[in-house]
C-alpha cells in the first residue's frame, strides 16, 4: 500500500502587523490583558487590494510546490481548510486553482474550522493510500480580520485572531520511515452553537441578509471562552495519545509537537501533561495570534524553515476548535 510523505512546506503571512496597542485605538482592552490571557503580541491583517484568502494560499502553496521540486501541473488534487473563503460559493479552493493554473484537477473544500488543516491532511492521506492519486496540495487559509467585532463588544474573539496561509505538498511513498503514519479525526456537533457564526444562514424566513440580522450581531463570532478553553485542554491531550496509542508509542517518543496556536496556556497546559520540554513545542502564536485552518500549516512550515525538523523525527499535530472538532496526525519526517 501506499504512504503519503510531506515534501513541501510553505506559508504566507500579511505584511500588515496589528500590535496588541494598535487593538487599544478600536476597543477597550490592554496589552497586558492580552499577552496574559492568550501569549498573543501581534497579528498580521490582510491588505484589501494586496492579499486575499486564495492569493494567500497560493503564496503558502508556490513555496511549498519550490521546496517539494514541483510544479503545479505535477499535483493531482488540492484539499483546501477555511472558514473566511473569498465568495460565500463557490470555494477559495477553486479561484487558487485557477491562480496556480491547474484547470481540470480537481479541488475539495473544507471547514472543520480550527481544526481544518489535519483533517485536510488526512483526506489527502485517504487519496493517496488508496492508490487515487500520487500528489496532493493541502492548504489551509484564512482572513478572520475582515469578519471579526472590533469594538469593545467583540473583545474577547477580536484579539484573539489573525490572517494567514499554509500550505503542504504530500507525495506517494513507499517509506514507512518517512511518512505520515496516522491521523485521527473526531467532532462533537453539541457543542456547535458555543463557537460559531449564525450568520450568513440558509434556514432563516425572507431574504437571507436584512438588516436586522446584521444589528443583532449574528455574523459576529460568538464564542463561550471558557467552554472552548475547558474542552480544549482536554481534547488536545486525548486525541494526541490515541495517536501514540495507536502506534505503540509514548508521549516521550514526540520529537515535536505541532499544536493548533489557540492559547499558549492551553499549548502549555498540553505540553506539561505529556511532559514535553518548551523546545519540543512549537508556538507562533505570539508574533501571528491564531489563524483558525492556517495556524498548524504556518507553525510547521516555520519549524521546518527555522531547522526545526529532522531526518527520521516523530513530528505530532493536533487541533482543536470550533465544532466542536479535534484531530491529530502523527508523521515520521
Ligand atoms: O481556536 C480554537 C478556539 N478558541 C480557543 O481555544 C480559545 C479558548 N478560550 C480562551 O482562550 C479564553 O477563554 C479567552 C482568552 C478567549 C478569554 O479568557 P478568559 O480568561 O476566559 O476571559 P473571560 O471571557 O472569562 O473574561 C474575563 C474578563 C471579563 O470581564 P469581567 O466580566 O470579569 O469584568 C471580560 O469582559 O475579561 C474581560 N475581557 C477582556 N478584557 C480586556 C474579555 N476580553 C477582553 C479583552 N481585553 N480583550
Amino acid at each position: 500500500m501506499a504512504l503519503s510523505r510531506i515534501t513541501g512546506l510553505g506559508y504566507y503571512v500579511p505584511d500588515n502587523v496589528i500590535t496588541n496597542n494598535d487593538l487599544t485605538k478600536w476597543m477597550e482592552t490592554s496589552d497586558e490583558w492580552i499577552q496574559e490571557r492568550t501569549g498573543i503580541r501581534e497579528r498580521r491583517y490582510f491588505e484589501y487590494g494586496k492579499d486575499t484568502n486564495y492569493s494567500m494560499a497560493a503564496a503558502a502553496s508556490r513555496q511549498a510546490l519550490e521546496h517539494a521540486g514541483l510544479t503545479p501541473g505535477d499535483i493531482d488534487v488540492i484539499v483546501y481548510a477555511t472558514i473566511t473563503p473569498d465568495y460565500f460559493f463557490p470555494g477559495s479552493a477553486f479561484l487558487m486553482q485557477r491562480e496556480l493554473g491547474m484547470d481540470g484537477k480537481p479541488v475539495i473544500d473544507i471547514r472543520e474550522q480550527c481544526s481544518g488543516f489535519v483533517y485536510a491532511l488526512s483526506i489527502a492521506d485517504q487519496f493517496i493510500k488508496s492508490g487515487m492519486y500520487k500528489t496532493a496540495l493541502v492548504v489551509g487559509s484564512e482572513i478572520q480580520s475582515s469578519w471579526i467585532d472590533k469594538s469593545t463588544a467583540g473583545r474577547n474573539t477580536a484579539v484573539i485572531f489573525g490572517d494567514g496561509a499554509g500550505a503542504a505538498v504530500l507525495t506517494a511513498t513507499e517509506d514507512p520511515q518517512h511518512c505520515i503514519i496516522s491521523t485521527h479525526l473526531h467532532a462533537d456537533g453539541r457543542y456547535a452553537e458555543e463557537l460559531f457564526v449564525r450568520e450568513p444562514g440558509s434556514s432563516r424566513p425572507g431574504r437571507t441578509i436584512t438588516k436586522e440580522m446584521i444589528e443583532e450581531g449574528g455574523f459576529n463570532v460568538y464564542m463561550n471562552g471558557n467552554a472552548v478553553f475547558k474542552h480544549a485542554i482536554v481534547r488536545f491531550g486525548e486525541v494526541i495519545r490515541e495517536a501514540l496509542e495507536k502506534n505503540g508509542l509514548e508521549a516521550g517518543d514526540i520529537d515535536l509537537l505541532v499544536p493548533h496556536q489557540a492559547n499558549i496556556r492551553i499549548s502549555d497546559y498540553v505540553r506539561q501533561q505529556l511532559g514535553l520540554s518548551e523546545s519540543q513545542v512549537v508556538n507562533n502564536i505570539q508574533r501571528f495570534g491564531n489563524t483558525t485552518a492556517a495556524s498548524v500549516p504556518i507553525a510547521l512550515a516555520e519549524a521546518f524553515e527555522n531547522g526545526r525538523l529532522h531526518d527520521g523525527n516523530l513530528i505530532c499535530l493536533a487541533a482543536f476548535g470550533s465544532g466542536f472538532t479535534w484531530a491529530s496526525a502523527l508523521i515520521r519526517w
